[in-house]
């Protein structure tokens, strides 16, 4: 395939239409998965992410986002970071260079501060509502009230593969919690002479299996998309259950070089996919005893 994006959740549907149409006029991946997950992250009616994201236990948004460029493996991440548009664009720009890739909570802020990222503070009316009535609860809700990380991959015309994401992590998160989604090779992973990876879902899970390494690793041995992402995700899943006797959500979607989908899941979850040989659709998958079954559920919504 010329191109190929594939991204999690009903949220990206927006956002892969404009993907799709980059790629479609040979624009860069990186460029498009920047751009769409950046649309997320300005929509306040998604909750999870960017602006209108979530508050923590103190009733305050705090983001994380990661990024990786799969011809160099340069990854760029930023962790908790307060008031800023675009946790996903500063990412980018911490993925170059050997040394301070991924900055965390007042050093990120500071970075952003000065290299011109625009500041704005996330927290919306309806999330200080939401966390004023759900403030007295003591345990932390989950990631699954409604969407979690927004993820694309992508692989361009050029055959590069990236990989984006954003999130404001689990609602009432302790100060300083730090999920999947920065953490390379947990949140998401690409490297262009194999394939891509990303993960939503229950942040503390997935880094037990480092679940979107995992996933490429095993399209290095040969597996194909669908088959890494499933075995990725059912051997996490296994080793957690037979473990602490449970498994939390997780997620996964991946491309391979040649621009073919894979998706996991424990839950029931919907994601978007687009090439050039297929618009953008948005997709269900549920899992049926370790197989990904998926239906397509509309071309235009
Ligand atoms: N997957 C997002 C988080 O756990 O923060």
């Amino acid at each position: 395939m010329k191109y190929a994006a594939i991204a999690t959740w009903k949220m990206s549907y927006e956002g892969m239409k404009i993907c799709a149409d980059m790629l479609e006029r040979g624009e860069n991946g990186a460029d498009a998965a920047i751009a769409a997950v950046s649309n997320v992250e300005d929509d306040p009616n998604f909750h999870s992410v960017g602006y209108g994201g979530r508050p923590d236990c103190r009733g305050r948004v705090f983001l994380d986002g990661g990024f990786m460029d799969g011809n160099t493996l340069h990854f760029g991440s930023v962790g908790s970071i307060e008031g800023f548009r675009s946790p996903v664009r500063i990412a980018r720009s911490l993925a170059k260079g050997d040394a301070n890739n991924f900055l965390a909570g007042q050093g990120a802020e500071q970075y952003a501060r000065e290299n011109g990222f625009e500041e704005r503070d996330n927290l919306i009316p309806e999330m200080t509502e939401l966390y004023e009535k759900e403030k007295d609860r003591l345990k932390a809700l989950s990631a699954y009230d409604g969407h979690d990380t927004v993820c694309f991959c992508t692989k361009d015309c050029t055959d590069s593969l990236y990989a984006a994401v954003s999130t404001s992590g689990l609602f009432m998160k302790k100060p300083g919690r730090l999920g999947d989604s920065p953490v390379p090779g947990a949140g998401f992973y690409a490297d262009s002479k194999t394939g891509c990876a990303a993960a939503t879902g229950m942040g503390e899970e997935i880094m037990k299996g480092a679940l979107s390494f995992t996933a490429v690793y095993l399209m290095k041995t040969g597996l194909s998309a669908q088959d890494a992402a499933e075995k990725a995700l059912t051997d996490l899943q296994n080793e957690l259950i037979e473990r602490n006797g449970y498994a939390q959500a997780m997620s996964l979607v991946c491309l391979d070089k040649e621009g073919n989908y894979g998706v996991s899941t424990n839950v029931p979850f919907t994601f978007t996919y687009a090439s050039e040989k297929d618009s953008p659709a948005l997709y269900e998958a549920v899992n049926t005893g370790g197989r990904t079954m998926i239906t397509k559920i509309k071309g235009e919504l």
